[in-house]
C-alpha cells in the first residue's frame, strides 16, 4: 500500500471540506472539556463521562490522520486537576493506563507516533510505565504525532524550560545574546514542533486553563458549546472550515502564511 504523504492527505482532504489545502492546520490543539457536565446532564456520575470522553479520542485520531494533521496536541490532566476529589483522579489515572494499552494497535496500524507533555511527577507508575512503553513502541512511526498533555501545565513548562536556560548559560554552553524564540521554543516539550495554528475548546469555556502560552502566540481559537463526549468529526470539520476562513494577518494588513 502506498503511503500517502501529509501533503496529499491534506489536498484530497481539502477537497471534500471544500477549502484549499493550506486551510488544513498542520496542528491542532484540543482542551477537551465537558466530561463531567455531560454526564451530570444525563443523571450519570462524572466517571461516566470520563470513559466515554476517553473513546472519543481514538476516534478523533484517526480522522486526523485521514485529514493529514501532522500534530494534533490533546489536554488530558492538568496539574490544576490535581485539585478534584482523589476517586475522580484514581478513576482518571486508571483510565490513562487502560486507553494507552488499548490504542496501541490503532496507533501502530496508523503509523502514528505517541509523545508526552507534561511531567512524571505525582502519576502513578503504572500510568508511566503505560506512557513510556507506548511512547517506545511508536518511537519509529512518522506519520501523525499525537502529543498527550498529561500532568501538564504551560507556566511550569515556562518555567522548567526558562531553568534548563539559565543553567546552560551558566555552564557556558549558551550565551545570552543567543536566547531568541526558537531558544525557548526549543526548551519546551514541544521542541522542534509548528506551534498548533488551531486550538478547538469544547464545552463553551473561553479561557485557556494554562496550555500551551507560548505555543498557541496566534493560534485560531474555535469554541464549541458542544461537550468533549459528544464531538464527533463534523465538529472537526467546522472548526477546520472556520479555521480555513479566517484571515492570518500575523500582525500584517494581509493574510500571511505561517506554514
Ligand atoms: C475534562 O472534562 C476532562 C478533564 C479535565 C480531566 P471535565 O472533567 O473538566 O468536565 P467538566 O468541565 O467538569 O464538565
Ligand atoms: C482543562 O479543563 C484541562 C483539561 C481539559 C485537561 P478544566 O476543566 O480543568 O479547566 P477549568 O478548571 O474549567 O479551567
Ligand atoms: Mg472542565
Amino acid at each position: 500500500m502506498t503511503k500517502l504523504s501529509f501533503e496529499d492527505k491534506r489536498i484530497a482532504a481539502g477537497q471534500t471540506l471544500g477549502v484549499a489545502p493550506e486551510g488544513i492546520p498542520r496542528h491542532i490543539a484540543i482542551i477537551m472539556d465537558g466530561n463531567g457536565r455531560w454526564a451530570e446532564k444525563q443523571g450519570k456520575p462524572r466517571f461516566y463521562g470520563h470513559s466515554k470522553g476517553g473513546a472519543i479520542v481514538e476516534k478523533i485520531a484517526l480522522y486526523c490522520v485521514d485529514l493529514g494533521i501532522e500534530y494534533l496536541t490533546l489536554y488530558s490532566f492538568s496539574l490544576q486537576n490535581w485539585k478534584r476529589p482523589k476517586e475522580e483522579i484514581d478513576f482518571l489515572m486508571g483510565l490513562y493506563s487502560l486507553y494507552l494499552e488499548g490504542i496501541r494497535d490503532t496507533l501502530m496500524n496508523s503509523n502514528v507516533r505517541l509523545a508526552h507533555l507534561g511531567s512524571l511527577d505525582r502519576l502513578p507508575q503504572k500510568v508511566v510505565d503505560t506512557l513510556a512503553e507506548t511512547i517506545e513502541m511508536t518511537g519509529g512511526n512518522d506519520g501523525m504525532t499525537l502529543g498527550l498533555a498529561l500532568n501538564y501545565g504551560s507556566r511550569t513548562e515556562i518555567t522548567e524550560g526558562v531553568k534548563a536556560i539559565a543553567k546552560e548559560c551558566l555552564e557556558g554552553k549558551l550565551k545570552i545574546e543567543d536566547i531568541d524564540h526558537d531558544c525557548i521554543s526549543d526548551h519546551l516539550y514541544t521542541a522542534g514542533w509548528p506551534d498548533p495554528d488551531l486550538l478547538i475548546r469544547t464545552s463553551g469555556e473561553m479561557r485557556l486553563s494554562n496550555y500551551l502560552l507560548w505555543q498557541i502566540s496566534y493560534a485560531e481559537f474555535y469554541v464549541t458549546e458542544k461537550y468533549w463526549p459528544e464531538f464527533d468529526k463534523c465538529d472537526l470539520d467546522d472548526a477546520i472550515k472556520i479555521y480555513a476562513n479566517r484571515s492570518r494577518r500575523i500582525g500584517d494588513v494581509k493574510p500571511q502564511s505561517i506554514v
